[in-house]
């Protein structure tokens, strides 16, 4: 959506805060031993008490509150009987609705102990989501974001998910601008307007470029020997440095 007022601003702030509380909350929560399905409780129940409805579930019918992706999965992952074990690279993704306005955020979290190369990851991914929201300015083309995030990408030798896009948000899970992406797209023409809000959501990997859907339907993920990770926050461009509705 575009928002045009305050009072728009402010709700879109409210729902974006109860996304970003209940991704802290299941990440505080994680351990091993605990299955997806237990993770996902504690999101479903940190949404129900601020009087949002998990988005997945309500636009899609996804079985679950959030989406839970253990490495090789990266997005869309079902709750489930799966326990998390020590090492997990873990994926959660949390989007909402309350009152008609809608968020979407997510993290990748490593499961104790971590090695020196999903911690790397992991940073790098931050930092390019970082500071293609630092690109992001009111009059700039879109394909900014996509050449933040690949320049990043590029320097730490990581490769793109290209078929996981950022997209727009707060008047529906996914709406327009649709198919914002991760990498320098030189033919989109789209330009960055003051008002507009959308996700941006890079997710970098060790080598794969692709996410295929498993046989469940749902789950997202990469052959077996790559790791992947994801970070995304909602914003809202302006004429300065964009506000991000989900910052913790
Ligand atoms: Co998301
Ligand atoms: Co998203």
């Amino acid at each position: 959506m575009t928002i045009g007022n305050e009072y728009e601003l402010s709700k879109l702030r409210e729902i974006g805060e109860i996304v970003a509380e209940t991704l802290r909350r299941m990440g505080d929560a994680l351990e091993p031993g605990m299955t997806t399905a237990e993770l996902d409780a504690v999101g479903a129940a940190a949404m129900a008490a601020r009087g949002a409805t998990p988005a997945p579930a309500k636009t899609y019918g996804f079985p679950g509150a959030t989406c839970i992706s253990i490495n090789p999965a990266v997005a869309h992952g079902i709750p489930g009987d799966r326990a998390v074990r020590a090492g997990d690279l873990v994926n959660i993704d949390v989007s909402a609705e309350k009152d008609g306005f809608w968020a979407d955020t997510g993290a990748s979290l490593i499961v104790p102990p971590a090695t020196a190369a999903k911690q790397a990851l992991c940073r790098t991914t931050r930092k390019a989501l970082k500071r293609a929201a630092a690109a992001v300015r009111a009059g700039r083309p879109m394909n900014v974001i996509g050449q933040a995030i690949e320049q990043v990408a590029r320097r730490a030798g990581y490769s793109i998910i290209r078929n996981l896009q950022s997209h727009g948000v707060g008047g529906a899970l996914h709406e327009a601008p649709a198919q914002i992406a991760s990498y320098y797209d030189p033919d989109d023409q789209r330009v960055l307007r003051e008002g507009m809000v959308f996700t941006i959501e890079p997710f970098l990997s060790t080598g794969a470029e692709w996410a295929d859907e498993e046989d469940d339907g749902w789950t997202l993920s990469t052959p077996p020997q790559y790791l992947t990770a994801q970070y995304e926050h909602s914003l809202v461009v302006t004429k300065g440095a964009p506000i991000v509705l989900t910052a913790a």
